[in-house]
């Protein structure tokens, strides 16, 4: 279902005492009712972040990155069945840097969400071009062949729990923030990409996220373009008050 999503990508930061104050902090503040606030620490903290949430229904937790086998020896991996078991109903899927520093092809991704939706776990997958591809005008191509490569070909009933998030490789940690312009220009293609492969009422339902140096000074417009529901956070989700004002931002 379409809805409000602000989304807090810890990547491996946080040890667990300021991760419990962190969590503690965001679950004690004023933050909209009808916004979801989703929360992804590293794999160690699942347990205690979803204790800590627990019975806040505008809250969840996700995992950063599932194994996509179901389980087996492979020694220091983590299954999507664990990260449920841990009380959490989400897992980022395809982020860049495990594109870029893991080797994850789309082939992988695939079998990763196909995992985790056996699991009941919803993948926030993570999309978006390189600056060069941004430069060369192939950033629309790019983008849809990273949609084909690696989700279109799950059945309509499984593509609608998705969530997609479009981070530009290029925004991502480096404080250069897409315009709204852009972001609306790249989440209206990806919704008609989905409209031709799935129809209208799976592409008018999905969220689709933002994600790049979103921060409290540029998440009201980037969330008021009519195609953003919401943004997937990285270095703003680290502090309590920055993240509590881009879930503020709708
Ligand atoms: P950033 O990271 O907000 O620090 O740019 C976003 C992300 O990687 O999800």
């Amino acid at each position: 279902m379409r809805r409000k999503i602000v989304a807090g990508n810890w990547k491996m930061n946080k040890e667990l005492a300021p991760g419990m104050e962190l969590v503690t902090e965001i679950v004690a503040s004023n933050t909209a009712q009808d916004v979801l606030k989703i929360i992804a620490p590293p794999f160690i903290h699942l347990a205690a972040v979803a204790d800590k949430i627990k019975g806040k229904s505008d809250f969840a937790v996700a995992a950063q990155n599932c194994h996509q086998a179901e389980n087996g020896a492979f020694t220091g991996e983590i299954s999507a069945g664990m990260i449920a078991s841990c009380g959490a109903n989400y897992v980022i899927i395809g982020h860049s840097e495990r594109r870029q520093y893991f080797g994850e092809n789309a082939q992988l991704l695939a079998q990763k969400v196909n995992t985790a939706l056996a699991q009941n776990l919803t993948p926030i997958f993570c999309l978006g071009e390189q600056i060069e591809q941004r430069n060369a005008n192939t950033h629309l191509e790019t983008v849809k062949q990273q949609l084909k490569d690696a989700l279109f070909h799950l059945p309509a009933a499984d593509f609608s729990k998705l969530i997609i998030a479009y981070e530009p490789v290029w925004a991502i940690g480096t404080g250069v923030t897409a315009t709204s312009h852009q972001a609306q220009g790249m989440h209206n293609f990806i919704r008609s990409e989905i409209n031709k492969k799935y129809g209208k009422e799976v592409s008018e339902n999905i969220s689709i996220l933002y994600g790049g140096s979103c921060n409290p000074q540029n998440a009201k417009e980037l969330f008021a373009c009519m195609d953003v529901d919401g943004g997937l956070i990285g270095g703003a989700s680290l502090k309590a008050a920055d993240f509590i004002a881009i879930a503020n931002s709708f």
